[in-house]
């Protein structure tokens, strides 16, 4: 939920630490602190609010000489957002600076420990137990108090952590929360993410659980948990710099929108062969696949929303059952999972709690598991028994679009796998499925492209207080993420509903004026939901359609029409999706909401 960068080396550390920050910003964004050894002591500066107020207050960081530093942007978990809860926090004597991103579970039965030991808490937060852990600890050796210290907390965290008597040397350590360590030309860093160091370096190296980076300006070590040294090998980064960048657009979320043509053809085309889906990643022979029972797909908020479209195409498609479940049920209610079943989980971060403890249970319970993931290295697809990457490069808005279309398509990918691995579809079938999706990237340019006729309709509709979005089958799954966008970004209030089930006690909600988006691209159920929307426009609902090229007789019930090319019927989510987004963000920015940053969210939720 924080993010966290570290910098040693030949240069000044806090114009470093503030640039991080600045690309980890979507992380949190309600304080922000650095601290710096300024070759006596660890000064610490923070600032609530957004990253700009502490950059002003340091001039850019010019305010804060010294080569190594460590920084930190803040989404409150414990304790307001406020300077004194702001990050970096101290030990008593101020020669221990901390910061930190996840939860320490026990940190209550800690502090009532420490207070016991003459310790006094300067903040509500649970990092501030870490900073006093480590004094009560430390005896001269940094690696022998981080050992202790991680033996005695529970729960998430990364950390990156200065000692004023080691000034040279910066240290990092994770557990459940993601780290990385960035090996520079100049020095070497630590952060959260990869975009933050970027800049300075495409070879880096992923923490894993429990291990400790020990940084100098021109050495990196690693430490396991018992404080022996350990061999890591790095990986080099191949995103383009311009991908974490706005290029020119006013917000990532509209850049992002715009590369989903680029998002969903790169996660389609190297699984596309000679008219045939081929995953190699997959690791699955056929008859593994013609053995699943049951496919349960779990995740969180859009990433869910995929899963619920995907279980009507299994289903569909390829007649397997399945369970859509949303990570923070499935992980507490004891499912049942049974030997030949199969567990998916979709994540675009890779690092989100409820989904990393559902992919935990499912494999306590010793069933087969799938990451369909976008980070690589994270948690998930790390942890996973196998991964599949959506190749969605970095996402930074906050609300997901180009990541939610690269997940959409590798399910496609993978139900049109399983089903003509079970027989039940044909060759033939398969290759027309294909061919059918290798059309998207084009079909969602063009509603891209079209983007003037939804931004009209947004500006009438800036003031709404209720929007609804309903649907049937599909439909209805879509409708759910047009609804987590537009409330997510907009604050309006908003709620998607199976359209049949309007009248059982919604429809008391409709008054003259509200807005009702419709979503029909299941033809088969076309003229229900025209029922439905009959049923809305005559008690006074103002009714948005969203619907397939052809689908005329729509133009009688509805007040205003967005068509959507033709697809197969299973595929129409990836483009009906486009409209809402464009709504969503329309409406977003006529209100003056930040768009990229909406306020209580962030874009990777590693806590519970
Ligand atoms: O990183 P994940 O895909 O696991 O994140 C899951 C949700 O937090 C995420 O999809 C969230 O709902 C979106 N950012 C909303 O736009």
């Amino acid at each position: 939920m924080c993010g966290i960068v570290g910098y040693i080396g030949k240069s000044q550390a806090a114009p470093i630490l503030l640039d991080g920050l600045s690309k980890l910003e979507y992380r949190g964004y309600d304080s922000a602190g650095i601290a710096v050894y300024d070759g006596e002591h660890i000064r610490v500066q923070k600032s609530v609010g957004r990253l700009k107020a502490l950059s002003e207050l340091t001039h850019d960081g010019a305010t804060m000489p010294g080569t190594a530093g460590i920084g930190h942007t803040r989404w409150a978990t414990h304790g307001a957002p406020s300077n004194e809860n702001a990050h970096p926090h101290f030990n008593r004597d101020e020669t221990i600076a901390v910061v930190h991103n996840g939860i320490i579970e026990n940190y209550l039965k800690m502090k009532k420990y420490l207070a016991g030991k003459e310790y006094h808490f300067a903040s509500d937060t649970d990092t501030e137990v870490v900073a006093h852990l480590l004094d009560y600890y430390y005896k001269g050796d940094p690696i022998e108090a981080i050992t202790k210290v991680m033996h005695r907390v529970e729960g998430s965290y990364a950390l990156g952590i200065m000692f004023r008597e080691h000034p040279g040397i910066v240290y990092a350590v994770r557990k459940d929360s993601p780290l990385i360590v960035g090996h520079g030309k100049d020095g070497n860093l630590i952060a959260s993410d990869v975009p933050a160091v970027l800049k300075y370096t495409r070879n880096v190296y992923f923490i894993q659980n429990e291990e400790i980076a020990v940084l100098s300006e021109d050495s990196i070590s690693f430490y396991n948990v018992d404080g022996e040294e350990i061999q890591k090998e790095s990986s080099a980064i191949d995103w383009d710099i311009n991908a974490a960048e706005k290029a020119g657009y006013e917000h990532f979320m509209l850049k992002e929108m715009y590369e989903q043509p680029k998002t969903v053809r790169d996660t389609l085309n190297p699984r596309i062969r000679d008219g045939a889906v081929v995953i190699e990643e997959l690791g699955m022979t056929d008859e593994e696949i013609s053995r699943i029972e049951k496919i349960h797909i779990v995740a969180c908020g859009s990433a869910y929303h995929t899963g619920v479209t995907a279980k009507y195409v299994f289903e569909g498609m390829a007649r397997i059952p399945v369970e859509a479940d949303l990570a923070s049920e499935f992980r507490y209610r004891n499912p049942i999972l049974r030997e030949n079943d199969l567990v998916i989980i979709i994540s675009q971060s890779g690092e989100t709690a409820d989904s990393l403890a559902a992919l935990r249970e499912a494999k306590r319970k010793g069933v087969q598991t799938l990451g369909i993931v976008n980070v690589v290295g994270s948690s998930i697809a790390r942890e996973a028994d196998k991964v599949m990457y959506t190749w969605a490069g970095p996402e930074i808005a906050v609300a997901t679009t180009k990541a939610y279309s690269a997940q959409l398509v590798a399910e496609y990918l993978l139900a049109v796998k399983f089903a003509q691995v079970r027989g039940e579809i044909t060759e033939a079938e398969a290759a027309s499925y294909l061919k059918d999706l290798q059309k998207l990237p084009e079909q969602i340019e063009m509603l891209l492209s079209n983007k003037e006729r939804i931004q009209h309709f947004a500006n009438r509709y800036i003031s709404a207080r209720d929007v609804f979005f309903v649907g049937r089958g599909i439909d209805y799954a879509i409708s759910m993420e047009g609804s987590l966008k537009l409330k997510e970004i907009s604050y309006i209030h908003s709620e998607a509903y199976a359209a049949g089930e309007l009248k059982h006690g919604t429809i008391s909600l409709i008054e003259e004026g509200t807005l009702v988006a419709a979503v029909l691209t299941q033809e088969e159920l076309y003229k229900k939901t025209i029922s439905n929307i009959v049923e809305l426009t005559s008690r006074g609902a103002f009714v948005l359609a969203v619907t397939n090229t052809g689908n005329t007789q729509i133009e009688k019930a509805a007040d205003y029409v967005i068509y959507i090319p033709q697809t197969n019927r299973w595929f129409t989510n990836s483009l009906a999706i486009i409209p809402l987004q464009l709504f969503s963000y329309y409406v977003s920015v006529g209100r003056g909401c930040d768009v990229d940053k909406p306020r209580n969210l962030a874009k990777s939720v590693t806590v519970e």
